[in-house]
């Protein structure tokens, strides 16, 4: 089977090349332009494609890819909002993900992301750097028996709830199920959960139900200092909303591993660029705004498991079989 690879960083090919001797059957090309429309046509001669969390898959690139004869889309990730579902089933082009890599990996980060804002990380770093001791502007409070609710208590959500479970907070957690796993945390409406919150972290997929969770009408019931944290999707969050939030004082601190405007930031370096009207720019203008940019997966242990998983779908895809990794319309 011959496989290209869209969108490959340097940490990509490292991590499939150490996997690949175990897999005879599979050879893999290396491209580090993304999957889109206009370059969807260079699969041709291959049997698969392997894409990733910022990648165009909609109806244009499936069809450019049914043209050129591919059978298989590989997400190397957990999310596949960007995969028009439709389209490839109606071509018979299976997708296959990685569902849960490394949900600690997401986890942790996000906890890191509400430690950081709530300590003043960031400023920190910088003030002491500086020669700057003093701790104007560095006022945190204890997560210690305070209140954590969960949006989402599936594989990642369920790992957020249990760190946070460790940090002595109290536990509330909302979802469309209920994860029995979670023996310590309080189930409730989404509303009970935002007014009695003290940190929020959101952990379900973008769907059509969650787009825009967080808006102005949800911001307005949370509690006041709340802290936010978004290690999900981008779209989960009505930005403009936010910043009207932070504007009113609302937060204490947002930290953001993913926003709506992030697909053409995503593991690029475009620090010489003037990003002229963008709201990710006055979300930085704020002290109390964390944001860094989609590496919640990005551990040693989830890019280890990232490709011996999607190695896995191939082969199974090969022999015919069939896998609970396959994601359909
Ligand atoms: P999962 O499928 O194990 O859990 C998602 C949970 O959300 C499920 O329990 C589901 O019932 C719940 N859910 C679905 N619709 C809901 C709704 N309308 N309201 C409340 N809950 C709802 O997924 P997992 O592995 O925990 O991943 C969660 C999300 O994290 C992914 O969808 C992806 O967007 C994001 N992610 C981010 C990464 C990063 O690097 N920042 C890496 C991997 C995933």
């Amino acid at each position: 089977m011959k496989i290209l690879f869209y969108d490959t960083k340097e940490y990509d090919r490292a991590s499939f090349d150490r996997q690949l001797p175990a897999y005879p059957d599979i050879t893999i090309d290396y491209l580090k332009t993304d999957l889109a429309p206009a370059t969807a046509k260079l699969a041709k001669g291959y049997d698969a494609v392997c894409a990733f969390v910022s990648s165009d898959i909609g109806t244009k690139t499936i069809d450019e890819l049914h043209q050129c004869g591919i059978s298989l889309i590989l997400m190397r990730c957990a999310g596949f909002n960007n995969v028009d579902l439709k389209q490839a089933a109606a071509y018979g082009i299976k997708v296959l993900r990685v569902p849960g890599y490394s949900p600690e990996a997401v986890a942790e980060h996000a906890m890191a992301l509400a430690l950081a804002v709530n300590r003043k990380l960031h400023k920190a770093y910088v003030k002491v750097r500086e020669n700057d001791f003093s701790l104007n502007g560095l006022l945190g409070f204890n997560f210690h028996q305070k209140t954590a609710g969960i949006v989402g208590t599936g594989k990642i959500g369920a790992a957020m709830a249990k760190i946070c479970h460790g940090f002595g907070m109290k536990v509330l957690a909302y979802d469309v199920y209920h994860n029995p796993e979670l023996d310590f945390a309080e189930y409730v409406s989404l509303d009970e959960l935002l007014k009695r919150s003290d940190l929020i972290s959101l952990h379900c997929p973008l769907t059509d139900d969650t787009y825009h969770l967080i808006n102005r009408d949800t911001i307005q019931k949370m509690k006041d200092g709340v802290i936010l944290v978004n290690t999900s999707r981008g779209g989960l969050v009505k930005t403009q909303d936010l910043v009207e939030g932070i504007r009113a004082r609302k937060f204490f601190g947002v930290g953001l591993d993913v926003y709506e405007e992030e697909t053409k930031n995503v593991f690029e370096d475009r620090s010489d660029e003037i990003l002229e009207n963008s709201t990710t720019a006055r979300l930085l203008s704020f002290p109390n705004v964390m944001i860094t940019s989609h590496q919640g997966f990005f551990t040693q242990e989830a890019l280890a498991a990232i490709s011996q998983t999607t190695l896995d779908n191939a082969v199974t895809f090969l022999k015919g079989g069939t896998t609970e990794n396959e994601v359909k319309a």
